[in-house]
Protein backbone atom coordinates (compact mmCIF):
# COMPACT_ATOMS: atom_id res chain seq x y z
CA UNK A 1 0.00 0.00 0.00
CA UNK A 2 1.10 3.33 -0.88
CA UNK A 3 1.56 6.09 2.23
CA UNK A 4 -1.98 7.96 2.42
CA UNK A 5 -2.92 11.35 3.34
CA UNK A 6 -2.30 10.46 6.95
CA UNK A 7 0.75 8.60 6.73
CA UNK A 8 2.72 11.58 4.83
CA UNK A 9 1.11 14.07 8.17
CA UNK A 10 2.95 11.68 10.43
CA UNK A 11 5.54 10.60 8.70
CA UNK A 12 4.54 7.06 9.37
CA UNK A 13 4.30 4.01 6.72
CA UNK A 14 1.22 2.91 7.98
CA UNK A 15 -1.81 4.40 8.91
CA UNK A 16 -2.13 2.57 12.46
CA UNK A 17 -2.23 4.52 15.44
CA UNK A 18 -1.69 2.89 19.42
CA UNK A 19 -4.06 4.98 21.39
CA UNK A 20 -2.70 6.94 23.88
CA UNK A 21 -3.64 4.79 26.96
CA UNK A 22 -3.51 6.14 30.85
CA UNK A 23 -1.23 3.99 32.78
CA UNK A 24 -0.65 1.02 29.57
CA UNK A 25 0.78 3.09 26.86
CA UNK A 26 4.67 3.32 27.85
CA UNK A 27 7.35 4.46 25.89
CA UNK A 28 8.18 0.53 25.63
CA UNK A 29 4.82 -0.12 23.90
CA UNK A 30 4.62 3.05 21.94
CA UNK A 31 8.66 2.70 20.97
CA UNK A 32 7.65 -1.46 19.52
CA UNK A 33 4.55 0.12 17.17
CA UNK A 34 6.68 3.56 15.56
CA UNK A 35 9.47 1.14 14.74
CA UNK A 36 6.85 -1.28 13.15
CA UNK A 37 5.87 1.63 11.17
CA UNK A 38 2.59 3.00 12.82
CA UNK A 39 2.71 5.42 15.65
CA UNK A 40 3.38 4.40 18.96
CA UNK A 41 1.37 7.22 21.56
CA UNK A 42 2.43 7.42 25.28
CA UNK A 43 -0.37 7.93 27.46
CA UNK A 44 -0.16 10.84 30.17
CA UNK A 45 -3.47 9.90 32.10
CA UNK A 46 -3.14 11.77 35.57
CA UNK A 47 0.70 11.35 36.01
CA UNK A 48 2.84 13.77 36.96
CA UNK A 49 5.48 15.21 34.48
CA UNK A 50 8.25 13.65 35.47
CA UNK A 51 6.57 9.95 35.12
CA UNK A 52 5.92 10.89 31.73
CA UNK A 53 9.40 12.46 31.09
CA UNK A 54 10.92 9.26 32.13
CA UNK A 55 8.59 7.60 29.06
CA UNK A 56 9.80 9.82 26.67
CA UNK A 57 13.07 9.58 27.19
CA UNK A 58 12.58 5.80 26.97
CA UNK A 59 11.48 6.15 23.58
CA UNK A 60 13.91 8.73 23.14
CA UNK A 61 16.62 6.30 23.29
CA UNK A 62 14.94 3.43 21.51
CA UNK A 63 14.21 5.00 17.83
CA UNK A 64 14.28 8.29 16.13
CA UNK A 65 10.90 7.71 14.40
CA UNK A 66 7.81 9.73 15.34
CA UNK A 67 5.82 9.19 17.83
CA UNK A 68 3.09 10.87 20.29
CA UNK A 69 1.81 11.68 23.63
CA UNK A 70 -1.74 11.72 24.59
CA UNK A 71 -2.73 14.91 27.58
CA UNK A 72 -5.93 14.30 29.15
CA UNK A 73 -7.08 17.92 29.38
CA UNK A 74 -8.89 17.08 32.70
CA UNK A 75 -5.50 15.98 34.48
CA UNK A 76 -3.93 18.06 37.17
CA UNK A 77 -0.67 18.16 35.49
CA UNK A 78 -1.85 19.05 31.71
CA UNK A 79 -0.53 22.06 31.89
CA UNK A 80 2.82 20.41 33.21
CA UNK A 81 3.08 17.49 30.72
CA UNK A 82 2.41 20.57 27.84
CA UNK A 83 5.20 21.94 28.69
CA UNK A 84 7.28 18.70 28.70
CA UNK A 85 6.30 17.92 25.00
CA UNK A 86 7.16 21.49 23.93
CA UNK A 87 10.32 21.10 25.45
CA UNK A 88 10.81 17.87 24.34
CA UNK A 89 9.69 18.47 20.41
CA UNK A 90 7.51 15.84 20.53
CA UNK A 91 6.56 15.59 17.13
CA UNK A 92 2.73 14.40 17.53
CA UNK A 93 0.52 15.32 20.61
CA UNK A 94 -3.23 13.79 20.96
CA UNK A 95 -5.64 15.00 23.58
CA UNK A 96 -8.65 13.50 25.60
CA UNK A 97 -11.13 14.86 28.00
CA UNK A 98 -11.24 18.58 26.41
CA UNK A 99 -10.64 21.50 23.87
CA UNK A 100 -6.83 21.75 22.99
CA UNK A 101 -7.71 25.12 21.67
CA UNK A 102 -5.63 27.61 23.65
CA UNK A 103 -2.48 26.23 23.37
CA UNK A 104 -2.90 25.80 19.50
CA UNK A 105 0.03 28.54 19.70
CA UNK A 106 1.94 27.18 21.73
CA UNK A 107 2.32 23.76 19.91
CA UNK A 108 2.18 25.10 16.48
CA UNK A 109 5.10 27.09 16.95
CA UNK A 110 7.02 24.34 17.75
CA UNK A 111 5.57 22.15 14.80
CA UNK A 112 3.48 19.62 16.82
CA UNK A 113 0.78 18.34 15.22
CA UNK A 114 -2.51 18.43 17.27
CA UNK A 115 -4.75 15.26 16.44
CA UNK A 116 -7.76 15.31 19.38
CA UNK A 117 -10.41 12.67 19.98
CA UNK A 118 -13.98 13.30 19.36
CA UNK A 119 -17.04 11.80 19.76
CA UNK A 120 -19.39 14.49 18.19
CA UNK A 121 -19.76 16.04 15.25
CA UNK A 122 -20.18 19.41 16.95
CA UNK A 123 -17.00 19.29 18.56
CA UNK A 124 -14.97 17.59 15.29
CA UNK A 125 -16.26 21.00 13.00
CA UNK A 126 -15.23 23.49 15.87
CA UNK A 127 -11.71 21.40 16.76
CA UNK A 128 -11.21 21.90 12.66
CA UNK A 129 -11.46 25.85 12.19
CA UNK A 130 -9.04 26.29 15.46
CA UNK A 131 -6.40 24.60 13.16
CA UNK A 132 -5.98 20.67 14.29
CA UNK A 133 -4.37 18.66 11.98
CA UNK A 134 -6.82 15.40 12.05
CA UNK A 135 -9.53 14.55 14.52
CA UNK A 136 -9.93 10.84 16.35
CA UNK A 137 -13.55 10.03 15.94
CA UNK A 138 -13.71 7.63 18.76
CA UNK A 139 -17.10 5.26 19.12
CA UNK A 140 -18.77 3.80 22.31
CA UNK A 141 -17.13 0.23 21.36
CA UNK A 142 -13.87 1.55 22.38
CA UNK A 143 -12.11 1.12 26.00
CA UNK A 144 -12.13 3.51 28.22
CA UNK A 145 -14.05 6.89 28.35
CA UNK A 146 -16.71 6.49 25.93
CA UNK A 147 -19.27 8.94 23.92
CA UNK A 148 -22.45 7.63 23.24
CA UNK A 149 -22.30 7.22 19.34
CA UNK A 150 -21.15 3.60 17.74
CA UNK A 151 -17.84 4.00 15.50
CA UNK A 152 -19.57 3.02 12.24
CA UNK A 153 -22.29 5.85 12.78
CA UNK A 154 -19.94 8.22 14.10
CA UNK A 155 -16.69 7.66 11.21
CA UNK A 156 -18.41 8.64 7.97
CA UNK A 157 -20.19 11.68 9.99
CA UNK A 158 -16.86 12.94 10.91
CA UNK A 159 -15.45 12.72 7.51
CA UNK A 160 -18.10 14.37 6.16
CA UNK A 161 -18.16 17.01 8.29
CA UNK A 162 -14.05 18.07 7.95
CA UNK A 163 -11.18 18.32 5.33
CA UNK A 164 -8.53 17.03 8.23
CA UNK A 165 -8.04 13.57 7.80
CA UNK A 166 -10.06 11.00 10.24
CA UNK A 167 -8.64 8.10 12.32
CA UNK A 168 -11.25 5.88 13.28
CA UNK A 169 -11.43 4.54 17.01
CA UNK A 170 -13.50 2.15 18.80
CA UNK A 171 -14.08 -1.49 18.09
CA UNK A 172 -11.31 -1.72 15.61
CA UNK A 173 -8.98 -4.89 16.10
CA UNK A 174 -8.11 -6.18 13.01
CA UNK A 175 -7.16 -5.74 9.27
CA UNK A 176 -11.66 -5.78 8.69
CA UNK A 177 -11.86 -3.19 10.94
CA UNK A 178 -9.33 -0.93 8.90
CA UNK A 179 -10.92 -2.07 5.88
CA UNK A 180 -13.96 -1.07 7.43
CA UNK A 181 -12.50 2.23 8.49
CA UNK A 182 -11.00 3.32 5.39
CA UNK A 183 -14.44 2.34 3.81
CA UNK A 184 -16.37 4.65 6.02
CA UNK A 185 -13.93 7.53 4.80
CA UNK A 186 -11.83 7.33 7.83
CA UNK A 187 -7.69 7.66 6.86
CA UNK A 188 -6.46 5.19 9.56
CA UNK A 189 -7.36 3.80 13.17
CA UNK A 190 -6.10 4.13 16.56
CA UNK A 191 -6.44 0.75 18.39
CA UNK A 192 -6.28 0.85 22.10
CA UNK A 193 -7.36 -2.91 23.46
CA UNK A 194 -5.73 -5.04 20.78
CA UNK A 195 -2.46 -3.44 22.33
CA UNK A 196 -3.19 -4.39 25.74
CA UNK A 197 -2.05 -7.98 24.64
CA UNK A 198 1.09 -7.00 23.03
CA UNK A 199 4.19 -8.84 24.23
CA UNK A 200 5.89 -4.98 24.94
CA UNK A 201 2.70 -3.58 27.11
CA UNK A 202 4.00 -3.63 30.90
CA UNK A 203 0.69 -3.95 32.70
CA UNK A 204 0.01 -6.97 35.24
CA UNK A 205 -0.85 -10.51 33.08
CA UNK A 206 -3.95 -10.62 34.59
CA UNK A 207 -5.01 -7.75 33.35
CA UNK A 208 -4.60 -9.52 29.72
CA UNK A 209 -5.58 -12.67 30.40
CA UNK A 210 -8.73 -11.10 31.36
CA UNK A 211 -8.91 -9.36 27.94
CA UNK A 212 -7.65 -12.70 26.54
CA UNK A 213 -10.72 -14.65 28.31
CA UNK A 214 -13.25 -11.92 27.91
CA UNK A 215 -16.37 -12.62 25.10
CA UNK A 216 -18.88 -11.09 23.38
CA UNK A 217 -20.96 -9.25 26.06
CA UNK A 218 -18.31 -8.54 28.65
CA UNK A 219 -17.75 -5.43 28.94
CA UNK A 220 -20.13 -2.55 30.44
CA UNK A 221 -20.31 1.08 30.21
CA UNK A 222 -19.77 2.13 34.22
CA UNK A 223 -20.60 5.69 35.77
CA UNK A 224 -22.58 7.12 33.67
CA UNK A 225 -24.71 8.76 35.85
CA UNK A 226 -21.53 10.63 36.47
CA UNK A 227 -21.38 12.31 33.14
CA UNK A 228 -17.76 10.28 32.79
CA UNK A 229 -18.44 6.54 31.64
CA UNK A 230 -16.48 4.17 31.23
CA UNK A 231 -16.29 0.74 29.64
CA UNK A 232 -14.65 -1.55 31.61
CA UNK A 233 -14.57 -5.73 31.84
CA UNK A 234 -17.50 -6.62 34.28
CA UNK A 235 -16.56 -7.72 37.50
CA UNK A 236 -16.89 -7.29 41.18
CA UNK A 237 -16.71 -3.05 40.90
CA UNK A 238 -18.76 -3.18 37.77
CA UNK A 239 -21.71 -4.73 39.76
CA UNK A 240 -20.54 -2.82 42.50
CA UNK A 241 -20.70 0.95 40.61
CA UNK A 242 -24.31 -0.61 38.82
CA UNK A 243 -25.62 -1.18 42.68
CA UNK A 244 -24.53 2.38 43.56
CA UNK A 245 -26.36 4.00 40.48
CA UNK A 246 -29.19 2.29 41.03
CA UNK A 247 -29.67 3.20 44.63
CA UNK A 248 -29.23 6.85 43.87
CA UNK A 249 -25.50 7.37 45.31
CA UNK A 250 -24.25 10.42 44.91
CA UNK A 251 -22.31 11.02 41.70
CA UNK A 252 -19.11 12.39 43.81
CA UNK A 253 -19.37 8.66 45.79
CA UNK A 254 -18.82 7.10 42.70
CA UNK A 255 -16.31 8.97 41.27
CA UNK A 256 -14.50 8.65 44.07
CA UNK A 257 -15.11 4.98 43.83
CA UNK A 258 -13.20 4.90 40.70
CA UNK A 259 -9.84 7.05 41.83
CA UNK A 260 -7.10 4.27 41.54
CA UNK A 261 -9.00 1.33 40.04
CA UNK A 262 -7.39 1.37 36.29
CA UNK A 263 -3.64 1.69 38.20
CA UNK A 264 -4.37 -1.41 40.76
CA UNK A 265 -5.43 -3.69 37.31
CA UNK A 266 -2.29 -2.03 36.09
CA UNK A 267 0.38 -2.38 38.67
CA UNK A 268 -1.04 -4.67 41.17
CA UNK A 269 -3.19 -7.04 39.15
CA UNK A 270 -6.53 -6.69 40.91
CA UNK A 271 -9.49 -7.70 38.53
CA UNK A 272 -11.73 -8.01 40.86
CA UNK A 273 -11.70 -4.41 42.26
CA UNK A 274 -9.51 -2.72 39.64
CA UNK A 275 -11.34 -1.05 36.63
CA UNK A 276 -9.99 -3.49 33.78
CA UNK A 277 -10.34 -0.61 31.05
CA UNK A 278 -10.71 -2.46 27.75
CA UNK A 279 -13.64 -2.36 24.77
CA UNK A 280 -16.22 -4.76 22.77
CA UNK A 281 -12.89 -5.72 20.65
CA UNK A 282 -11.90 -7.59 23.73
CA UNK A 283 -13.50 -10.76 22.50
CA UNK A 284 -11.79 -10.03 19.15
CA UNK A 285 -7.79 -10.54 21.23
CA UNK A 286 -6.56 -13.99 21.58
CA UNK A 287 -3.05 -13.89 21.75
CA UNK A 288 -0.07 -12.43 22.85
CA UNK A 289 2.10 -11.36 19.91
CA UNK A 290 4.83 -8.43 19.77
CA UNK A 291 3.39 -4.83 18.58
CA UNK A 292 5.54 -4.85 15.44
CA UNK A 293 3.41 -8.33 14.24
CA UNK A 294 0.09 -6.83 15.12
CA UNK A 295 0.86 -3.40 12.94
CA UNK A 296 2.06 -5.82 10.31
CA UNK A 297 -1.36 -8.22 10.70
CA UNK A 298 -3.51 -5.61 10.79
CA UNK A 299 -2.10 -4.17 7.81
CA UNK A 300 -1.93 -7.38 5.74
CA UNK A 301 -5.42 -8.39 6.44
CA UNK A 302 -6.65 -5.31 5.47
CA UNK A 303 -4.98 -5.05 2.00
CA UNK A 304 -5.99 -8.55 1.00
CA UNK A 305 -9.77 -7.84 2.07
CA UNK A 306 -8.81 -4.34 -0.05
CA UNK A 307 -7.76 -6.53 -3.25
CA UNK A 308 -10.87 -9.19 -3.04
CA UNK A 309 -13.21 -6.01 -3.18
CA UNK A 310 -10.95 -4.57 -6.01
CA UNK A 311 -11.55 -7.52 -8.56
CA UNK A 312 -15.36 -7.40 -7.00
CA UNK A 313 -15.54 -4.06 -7.94
CA UNK A 314 -13.78 -4.65 -11.19
CA UNK A 315 -16.45 -7.26 -12.16
CA UNK A 316 -19.23 -4.70 -10.86
CA UNK A 317 -18.44 -2.24 -13.09
CA UNK A 318 -17.95 -4.20 -16.36
CA UNK A 319 -21.95 -6.28 -15.59
CA UNK A 320 -22.91 -2.49 -14.90
CA UNK A 321 -21.72 -0.95 -18.50
C1 LIG B 1 -6.95 1.09 29.32
C2 LIG B 1 -7.31 2.22 28.43
C3 LIG B 1 -6.91 3.51 28.79
C4 LIG B 1 -7.19 4.58 27.95
N1 LIG B 1 -6.75 5.83 28.30
C5 LIG B 1 -6.94 6.88 27.45
C6 LIG B 1 -6.40 8.16 27.77
O1 LIG B 1 -5.77 8.37 28.81
N2 LIG B 1 -6.63 9.17 26.86
C7 LIG B 1 -7.32 8.97 25.69
O2 LIG B 1 -7.48 9.93 24.91
N3 LIG B 1 -7.82 7.76 25.37
C8 LIG B 1 -7.63 6.71 26.22
N4 LIG B 1 -8.11 5.47 25.89
C9 LIG B 1 -8.72 5.25 24.54
C10 LIG B 1 -7.66 4.71 23.55
O3 LIG B 1 -6.64 5.63 23.35
C11 LIG B 1 -8.28 4.35 22.19
O4 LIG B 1 -8.82 5.46 21.54
C12 LIG B 1 -9.35 3.28 22.35
O5 LIG B 1 -8.88 2.25 23.18
C13 LIG B 1 -9.74 2.72 20.99
O6 LIG B 1 -10.78 1.79 21.09
P1 LIG B 1 -10.55 0.21 21.32
O7 LIG B 1 -10.27 0.06 22.79
O8 LIG B 1 -11.83 -0.39 20.93
O9 LIG B 1 -9.39 -0.21 20.48
C14 LIG B 1 -7.89 4.39 26.74
C15 LIG B 1 -8.31 3.08 26.41
C16 LIG B 1 -8.02 2.01 27.22
C17 LIG B 1 -8.45 0.63 26.81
Amino acid sequence: MQKNELCRLLNIEFPILQGGMAWVATGELAAAVSLAGGLGIIGAGQSPADLIEREINKIQNLTDKPFGVNIMLLSPYAEDIIELVLDKEVPIVTTGAGNPGKYMDNFKRKGIKVIPVVASVALARRLEKQGVDAIIAEGMESGGHVGDITTMVLVPQVAQAVKVPVIAAGGIADGRGLAAALALGAKGVQMGTRFICAEECTVHQNYKDMVLKAKDRDTVITGRTTGHPVRIIKNKLSRLIDQMEAQGTTKEEIENMGVGRLRAVVKEGDTAMGSVMAGQSSAMVETIEPAGDIVRQVMAQACEIMNNHWELNQSCCRENK
